[in-house]
């Protein structure tokens, strides 16, 4: 390279290599309530693995469908770890979803719901645009992944059967977190006014369909009217150092011009959690 300004791509520390857990979730030993031992935490977590299985596969779609692109910051090996990374979490939260089915709970139908608006999503868009929507709600991924595994109170409180899958899907995502971006980059026509027109699109249309799924858990539930959990939940995600308000600065810089992913040099927790995630897993089982 030559030059002063730092490479923006995936840190050479990090390797993008998919893992297959074959997580087994039994919703008799599963806690009802196994994020904080409280209605809406849980639920809340239980909408986002609803959107994961039909979304990345949507992903994965929008990065094959250009993958004659990559070059000197992702490369066709970055690509196929991405895929295969995102195929296995697929998988993952299918079963995931399907503990959360047998509780009652309507994950098979918000998984049917979000098929229906990515499809159209298929249809409608270029496929550049597509991997736009990608690369935007990769943004949500990581940032978030990033939270999980910097601040553990989440983790901390997740049951024992549950902690396990979320800690190795925030490590992954941390790993690929540039991929999409960087391949985004190398498609020919890409441009600032389109990243950022897709990442404001999809902010909305995610916290929309979050709260409608996020409604119907609750009342499934019968919790709707729980104003208690509403109120730690919500302080949970929005609080004085809630996750989400905590993510605000992160979330705007991807506005920046000259944004990359890794940006938020990281990659000091992948090594960390992946030593950690053995242990985690064997107290699960
Ligand atoms: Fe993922
Ligand atoms: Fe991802």
């Amino acid at each position: 390279m030559g030059t002063k300004a730092a490479r923006k791509a995936t840190p050479d520390v990090i390797q993008i290599k998919p893992t297959r857990m074959d997580f087994a979730f039994d919703a008799n030993q599963v806690p009802d309530h196994w994020a904080f031992n409280d209605p809406f935490c849980t639920h809340f977590m239980g909408t986002l693995s609803t959107l994961f299985p039909v979304g990345e596969r949507f992903f994965v779609d929008s990065v094959r469908a250009l993958r004659e692109h990559a070059g000197e910051n992702v490369t066709a090996k970055d690509i196929s770890g991405f895929i295969g990374q995102e195929a296995m979490h697929s998988l993952e939260h299918v079963s995931m979803n399907h503990m959360l089915e047998a509780k009652g709970l309507p994950a098979l139908r918000a998984e049917k719901f979000t098929l229906g608006l990515l499809n159209l999503g298929r249809r409608i868009l270029t496929k550049r645009q597509q991997l736009a929507v990608t690369v935007a709600l990769e943004h949500f991924t990581g940032i978030i992944a990033n939270r999980l595994l910097t601040d553990t109170d989440t983790m901390n409180n997740l049951s024992n059967e549950m902690r396990p899958i979320w800690m190795w899907h925030a490590i992954e995502e941390t790993e690929h977190k540039a991929v999409a971006f960087d391949l985004y980059k190398q498609v020919p026509g890409n441009n600032y006014a389109e990243r950022v027109v897709f990442q404001v699109l999809a902010t909305v249309i995610l916290a929309a369909v979050v709260s409608a799924f996020q409604l119907q858990f609750m009342a499934r539930d019968k919790q709707l009217f729980n104003l208690r959990s509403w109120a730690f939940g919500l302080n949970k995600l929005f609080g004085r150092n809630g996750i989400l308000s905590n993510l605000t600065s992160e979330y705007l810089d991807f506005f920046k011009p000259d944004f990359h992913p890794w940006d938020h040099e990281n990659s000091a927790l992948v090594a960390y959690w992946r030593e950690k995630l053995e242990g985690e897993v064997a107290k699960a089982a």
